[in-house]
């Protein structure tokens, strides 16, 4: 080993996510228990930026397991993306004798923290926590059943209205590039069809939609439309479908960052304390640069470059499903 860890900083970046707070109890916890000192970095890099650093002990994270955010806070933050603003973050971790990092984020987190380790020679691991789970290398993220769940109840309310008033109801659902929400909610919820940008064409989606509302003879449907999958999103879809098809009446409902709150399931309470663990263990073994990821459920290690860069599919089998229950 090059040289010994006696301290971890930890922190938290970008998009909150329900089951970070897990994560930064597991990561403390297992870093005491080996040993270890923790220094929270409050803000995410902001707060590696500007210095804002506590240690924890285990008791600062008693309690927190259950709760949705995360209590070190989070940001976005611009400044870490310029070569001054990370040489500042790196006075930082010298002043506090950091030795290594974990950071529990999603993409834009682990693109900051791969350049940082590169640059400064730090050990850096990852945590991949993002309701978006669009990180290659690991079949789930934290915060990603959560929201599922939340945007499921959500449908469901919904259904109740599109019903009694006989409405096409336009959902749309985060996701930032990818469709792993929207179309797993859109089974879930049993939805009539699902418009996400892993596929071409989004008109030919949203004749689909109609097609398969027509086809049952339903005088009512939720379709989900993923937020970036059109510009505009589902106000956009909604006025397409009236202007083609004025004998519908249409909705929108923007679920927006509720989908990014609530209390974490015990899936996503359990992955985060799996990986917080892990991510320290990695550590220990010497590890740097890598994300921890769950494969049929084995923990393992993915190298950062590949998690931000590889693209993760779709499952052809969802898509297909989601088509044929639509009918
Ligand atoms: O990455 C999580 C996410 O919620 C995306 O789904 C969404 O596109 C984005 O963050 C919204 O970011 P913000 O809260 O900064 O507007």
């Amino acid at each position: 080993m090059e040289y010994k860890i006696n301290t971890i900083g930890v922190l938290t970046s970008g998009g909150d996510a329900p089951g970070m707070n897990a994560a930064v109890r597991a990561v403390t916890r297992a870093a005491i228990c080996n040993h270890i000192r923790v220094k929270a970095i409050f803000r995410g890099y902001k707060g590696l930026i500007d210095g804002e650093v506590k240690e924890f002990s285990s008791q600062d994270v008693s309690g927190i397991i259950q709760r949705g955010g995360t209590i070190i806070k989070s940001a976005r933050c611009p400044e870490f993306q310029t070569p001054e603003g990370r040489q500042l973050a790196y006075q930082t971790l010298q002043r506090e004798q950091i030795d290594a990092l974990i950071v529990i984020g999603g993409d834009g987190t682990f693109t900051g923290a791969r350049l940082f380790a590169q640059e400064f020679n730090v050990p850096v691991i990852g945590i991949p926590a993002t309701i978006d789970n669009d990180l290659w290398g690991t079949d789930a993220t934290i915060g990603y059943d959560t929201s599922l769940g939340t945007i499921m109840e959500c449908i469901d309310k919904l259904r109740d209205t599109a019903t009694s008033h006989e409405r096409v109801f336009l959902v749309e659902v985060m996701g930032r590039d990818a469709g792993f929400l929207t179309l797993n909610a859109a089974i879930a919820g049993g939805c009539e069809a699902a418009i996400i940008p892993e596929r071409a064409s989004v008109k030919e989606q949203i004749e689909d939609a109609i097609g398969n509302g027509r086809r049952k003879s339903k005088n009512s449907a939720i379709v989900l439309v993923q937020e970036h999958a059109i510009e505009g999103g589902a106000n956009a879809v909604a006025k397409m479908i009236e202007q083609e098809h004025p004998e519908y009446s249409t909705r929108v409902t923007i679920l927006g960052h509720l989908q990014r709150g609530g209390t974490p399931t015990a899936s996503d309470r359990i992955l985060a304390s799996r990986m917080g663990v892990a991510a320290v263990q990695a550590l220990l073994d010497e590890q740097r640069n890598v994300m921890v990821g769950v494969q049929n459920e084995e923990i393992i290690l993915v190298p950062l470059t590949k998690a931000i860069h590889q693209k993760k599919d779709v499952k052809e089998d969802k898509w297909q499903a989601m088509l044929t229950l639509s009918i």
